[in-house]
């Protein structure tokens, strides 16, 4: 087989680079290692920053966003038993967010790329790449039993974390950067009507605990547990229970609803440096990975393809060089953005280790300076709603 552009995973990164690609008539073959109804169904975040957004609307697959996406002008922090809204519309000139679930973005791309007839192989394995540093690289996988060698130009890993790709770059070259954080997330999806209008961040004793959206009829919840803790240790009802204490307000009440799906997600930043070796280019999970306090995952890894898709289309177009040369540069320049983001929205937010009083009375004083200081409100607003440069 042959093609310009070899994607090594149908996550958000992989099929949003294809459906750019496409737009500018480069070729790509798609390589997943999973069943598509496997990648339909992954339950992840939700949130879009405006600019990804614009982009999706632009690549032609916004359209089913733009109908049944919510779109949000602000959230809202509590903390000592209040609320207060950050208005990201107002500190942002008019910027909003978009919550959207990963699930569905990722169903409007299988679809989109469907439509276009180009190749994408599900549960494809033994996924090998080779030659990065020639001008012919190639990637090796067998599909149906068959062995298969696809030889190409470009090569993008857009694997996710636990990928084959990152870790074909020599441990020479490589230098990761990481810091686990000692507590996780359960999320639940629940059949039931959000009972708030917009997401709700809240600190409290017994840890964080979150408030968001999928639809009107669809609600997202997530509370701050232990890394390790077993799912079969929290009950719907013990579930429901910590989530009416840790959003509880006077006079406000969480409605409770089946929960569909629930899962344990650790937290932990991470970075690779470079994000390019030879033909290969790193893009999303693959390279990068933020907590999911600050909504940065998905955002981040459509702005890496947004790079790339550029950087090929004028090395394809106009023979140049340069923005392969920069693409690792200039999307690690953003990834940090949104890695020390994450971090400050984390570490301001949840339950420190063994309650350290100090670490509490800090986070007390920054949600106090964050909910009352115009400055410190738009630091937060601009980088939640989404850079446009950084
Ligand atoms: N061969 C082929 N495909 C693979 C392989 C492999 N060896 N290993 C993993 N994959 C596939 C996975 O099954 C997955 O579908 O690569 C895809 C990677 O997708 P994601 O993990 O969703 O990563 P990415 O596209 O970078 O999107 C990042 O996903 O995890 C969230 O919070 C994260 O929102 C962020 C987004
Ligand atoms: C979600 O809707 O799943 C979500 C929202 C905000 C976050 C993380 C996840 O910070």
């Amino acid at each position: 087989m042959r093609t310009q552009v070899a994607i090594i995973g149908a996550g958000p990164a992989g099929l949003t680079l294809a459906q750019l690609l496409h737009l500018e008539g480069i070729e790509s073959v798609i390589l997943e290692n999973r069943s598509r109804e496997y990648v339909e169904a992954r339950v992840r975040a939700g949130v879009l920053e405006q600019g990804v957004v614009d982009l999706f609307t632009e690549a032609g697959v916004g359209e089913r966003m733009a109908r049944e996406g919510l779109v949000h002008d602000g959230i809202e922090l509590q903390f000592a038993g209040e609320r207060h809204r950050i208005d990201m519309a107002a500190l942002t000139g008019g910027k909003a967010i978009t919550v959207y679930g990963q699930t569905e973005v990722v169903k409007d791309l299988i679809e989109a790329r469907l439509a276009t007839g180009r190749p994408l192989l599900f549960e494809v394995d033994d996924v090998r790449a080779e030659e990065l540093e020639s001008e012919r690289p190639r990637v090796l996988f067998t599909h149906e039993g068959a062995q298969h060698v696809l030889d190409c130009d470009m090569i993008a890993g857009c694997d996710g974390f636990h990928g084959v790709c990152r870790p074909t770059i020599p441990a020479s070259v490589l230098r990761t950067f990481s810091r686990e954080y000692p507590f996780g997330w359960l999320g639940i999806l629940a059949a039931v009507a959000p009972s708030n209008d917009e997401l709700v961040y809240a600190h409290h004793e017994r840890g964080f605990a979150l408030l968001s959206l999928r639809s009107p009829e669809i609600s997202r919840l997530y509370v701050q547990c232990r890394p390790d803790e077993d799912i079969a240790e929290w009950p719907d009802a013990r579930i429901w229970e910590e989530l009416q204490i840790r959003l509880g307000l006077p006079g406000w009440t969480l409605a409770e609803g089946h929960v569909l799906e629930k899962g344990i997600t650790p937290m932990r930043s991470f970075v690779t440096e470079p994000m390019r070796h030879g033909r290969l280019f790193l893009a999303g999970d693959a390279a990068h990975i933020v907590p999911p306090t600050g909504a940065k995952g998905l955002n981040l890894a459509i702005h890496d393809v947004r790079l790339l898709a550029e950087a090929l289309t004028e090395w394809y177009g106009a023979g140049s060089e340069r923005l392969l040369d920069s693409y690792s540069t200039d999307c690690l320049r953003r990834v940090w953005r949104a890695e020390h983001f994450s971090w400050w929205m984390t570490t301001m937010l949840h339950r420190p280790e063994g309650d350290d009083p100090f670490e509490v009375r800090l986070q007390e004083s920054q949600l106090r300076y964050v909910t009352s200081s115009r400055a410190a409100a738009t630091t937060l607003a601009e980088n939640y709603v989404g850079l446009d440069t950084v």
